[in-house]
């Protein structure tokens, strides 16, 4: 199915279609130079079906890991991009989670001031959420995804089947966000989560997701404001990922943990069941003054006040600016 982002002169269709990387060239338009950028850890028969299917395909391969989503990688796509004669009417496609369409996206968008660019993510968290937001970007002198931009891609494939490689972690990992945003947008969708197998319905899940990511999206492309309740579990997931570091909890695995902390009491045990189910973590000892100290140095933190999306009932969340206090308290009283 074609799943349409209406974003004025920069709309573009998610194509959702399990087998899809197949056909890539009906879909995308490949007959022409095309740098297929993807990492050493996405097996490699993906980037080559894809490249098999364009005009003149390169295929740059970088080391996995969210280490390499640096300057140097970036270089390297750029000097690649100069060294094969692009032009700028041929394009860039990412084969990856999130990490590659965040670097080949960046380099699209700056390489002869924007080039096309196309997404094809390969991990449950890029199809759901990363490769649909139109920012891409870099990590640089330790600050995550500081250097980057707004960019567009031409178009986003996300075919299902590819998750058949991807480890269980990572599977979960990615329904962190799906959970996140049937928790704030879709009772139904949630209700569903709760009673259905999961693994089963995996590309409703994948559709639902993307259709409030897209609505969400839609209404605030540059993020001002609506696009905050994606937030929800991020504030302080962000910070518990800080102060993990290095007894390395995935991103989806700290959201889990923040949002059982921002949920009210029943919306929580609802959650709490569907981490459980899932195999996303309920409880984690952290060090609460360490994770107040890194919300310190979070964007919405305005003196000693922080905005927060909080969850009153599954399908209903808030905006609320509350006191690093009360944060604390709240962390104390939920105990993981
Ligand atoms: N641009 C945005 O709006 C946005 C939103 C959320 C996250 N992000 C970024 O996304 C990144 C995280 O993305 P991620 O979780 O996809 O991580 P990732 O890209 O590092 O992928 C995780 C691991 O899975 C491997 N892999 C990818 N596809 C596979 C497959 N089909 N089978 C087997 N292995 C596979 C990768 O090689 C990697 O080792 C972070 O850098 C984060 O900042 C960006
Ligand atoms: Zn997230």
């Amino acid at each position: 199915m074609n799943i349409p982002m209406n974003l004025g002169p920069e709309s573009y269709d998610i194509r959702l279609e399990r087998g899809a990387l197949g056909k890539v060239q009906e879909i995308f338009r490949l007959n022409r130079r095309v740098l297929i950028v993807t990492d050493s850890g996405v097996p490699a028969a993906y980037a080559e079906t894809v490249a098999a299917q364009c005009g003149a395909p390169y295929i740059a391969v970088f080391p996995q890991g969210e280490q390499h989503k640096n300057m140097e990688t970036y270089q390297a796509l750029l000097s690649r991009l100069v060294q094969e004669g692009f032009s700028r009417t041929d394009c860039v496609v990412a084969v990856g989670g999130g990490v590659a369409g965040d670097m080949a996206g960046f380099a699209a968008a700056s390489y002869m001031r924007g080039i096309d660019f196309y997404n094809i993510p390969t991990t449950l968290l890029s199809q759901v959420d990363s490769s649909i937001g139109g920012k891409v970007g870099i990590d640089f002198q330790g600050y995550k995804n500081i250097v980057g931009a707004f960019y567009q891609p031409k178009g986003v494939l996300i075919d299902p089947e590819v998750l058949k490689t991807l480890p269980a972690r990572q599977l979960a990992n990615g329904l962190a966000e799906s959970i996140k945003m049937a928790a704030t947008n879709d009772p139904a969708l949630f209700l569903r989560m709760e009673r259905e197998d999961i693994p089963a319905n995996l590309d409703a899940i994948i559709e639902g997701s993307l259709r409030i990511k897209k609505y969400v999206v839609e209404q605030d492309a540059k993020e001002t404001g609506l696009r905050r309740v994606l937030n929800f579990g991020h504030t302080v997931g962000h910070a518990i990922e800080t102060v993990s570091g290095l007894s390395g909890l995935y991103h989806g695995e700290c959201v889990a943990l923040g949002m059982l902390i921002m949920a009210e009491p029943e919306p929580r045990e609802r959650i709490r069941a569907v981490l459980e189910k899932v195999g996303l973590p309920t409880s984690y000892c952290y060090d609460r003054a360490a994770v107040i100290d890194a919300m310190m140095l979070d964007k919405k933190v305005d003196g000693d006040h922080i905005t927060v999306v909080t969850l009153p009932e599954i399908g209903r969340y808030r905006l609320e600016r509350i006191t690093l206090e009360a944060l604390k308290a709240r962390m104390e009283e939920v105990l993981l």
